[in-house]
């Protein structure tokens, strides 16, 4: 007989870990997250004891939420399999030593999760996935953003990579719609801003949707719009998997003229309105 699963949620992810519970007929496990006065922070399973097959799931977009993680997964150690869903892998993009004497931030955390399996969505760089020690899959969202585009009344649609980074995410969605893709030339001038070099490309009176893996700040979409609007681009929409939307960046995304945002609910925010949750749901069956 298998195993039945708890769906664990972590504190950044409690809606996509309702979704995942519901896409899988599952047990949502009752948690209980608090900080003490100095801001060490408590968690609490209840009915851990029970628990056979956990499926936990958080996103890491702060330090506080790598803490969360860690106790979750020590809250799980009387289960007799322990799965780990990070949709969202903060410090991902520091996934080498750029510079002498940096820290490779994503092998220094990714070395510190207990897991029988990992799971992360469209992950900066695959090569992260080799820095956890338990088997790591990433799953792909394009297909799901795809259909989220093609309910879209769009004229002649184009998907645009803001650089060649984001091509293969890109060419995915492209694919699955059977629309024209192309990429942009960005080069990066400081945390928050970005050169794009508009390669000649024909946008002209076409709806293009900028997708990208994450949106930080913003710059670069910003930028790709406005390189688009020089072009003679129809509308532009923006998409991503992860909405990490810093400081003011929706803001400033829809300042460049920007028509809607589109996100994947690998994080919680007002623009997440594609869910990954059957991706995630298919992916804990298939391995079950
Ligand atoms: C970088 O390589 C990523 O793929 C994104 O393009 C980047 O993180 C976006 O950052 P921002 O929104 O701050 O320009």
């Amino acid at each position: 007989m298998k195993a039945s699963i708890s769906i664990i949620s972590g504190s950044s992810s409690q809606a996509l870990a309702g979704r995942v519970a519901r896409a899988l007929g599952c047990h949502l496990a009752d948690i209980d997250f608090s900080t003490f006065p100095d801001g060490e922070r408590y968690l609490r399973i209840s009915g851990a004891a029970d628990i056979e097959y956990a499926v936990i799931i958080q996103s890491t977009s702060t330090d506080s939420d790598y803490i969360s993680l860690l106790q979750t997964i020590d809250a799980c150690d009387t289960a007799n399999r322990v799965d780990v869903v990070i949709p969202y892998f903060g410090y991902a993009r520091q996934d080498k030593r750029f510079k002498d004497g940096e820290a490779v931030s994503a092998r220094a955390l990714a070395g510190t999760i207990k897991a029988d399996q990992v799971y992360t969505v469209n992950i900066h760089n695959q090569n992260v996935l080799s820095y956890f020690d338990a088997p790591a899959t990433d799953l792909n969202a394009a297909p799901v953003i795809g259909e989220r585009i093609a309910a879209m009344e769009l004229d002649d649609p184009m998907i645009v990579a803001p650089d060649e980074g984001a091509i293969e995410l890109v060419r995915s969605a492209a694919e699955h719609l059977g629309v024209d893709f192309d990429y942009m030339e960005k080069t990066r001038l400081s945390g928050e801003d970005v050169l794009i070099k508009g390669k000649k490309m024909d946008v002209s009176g076409r709806d293009v949707v900028i997708m990208d893996d994450i949106i930080s700040t913003g710059g670069t979409i910003a930028e790709t719009t406005r390189v688009l609007d020089e072009n003679g681009a129809n509308r532009v929409f923006a998409t991503c998997v992860h909405p990490v939307l810093v400081r003011n960046a929706v803001l400033r995304l829809f300042a460049s003229g920007i028509e809607e945002i589109m996100a994947t609910d690998t994080l919680d925010k007002s623009v997440s309105v594609i869910s990954v949750a059957g991706l995630i749901a298919d992916a804990i069956k298939e391995k079950r």
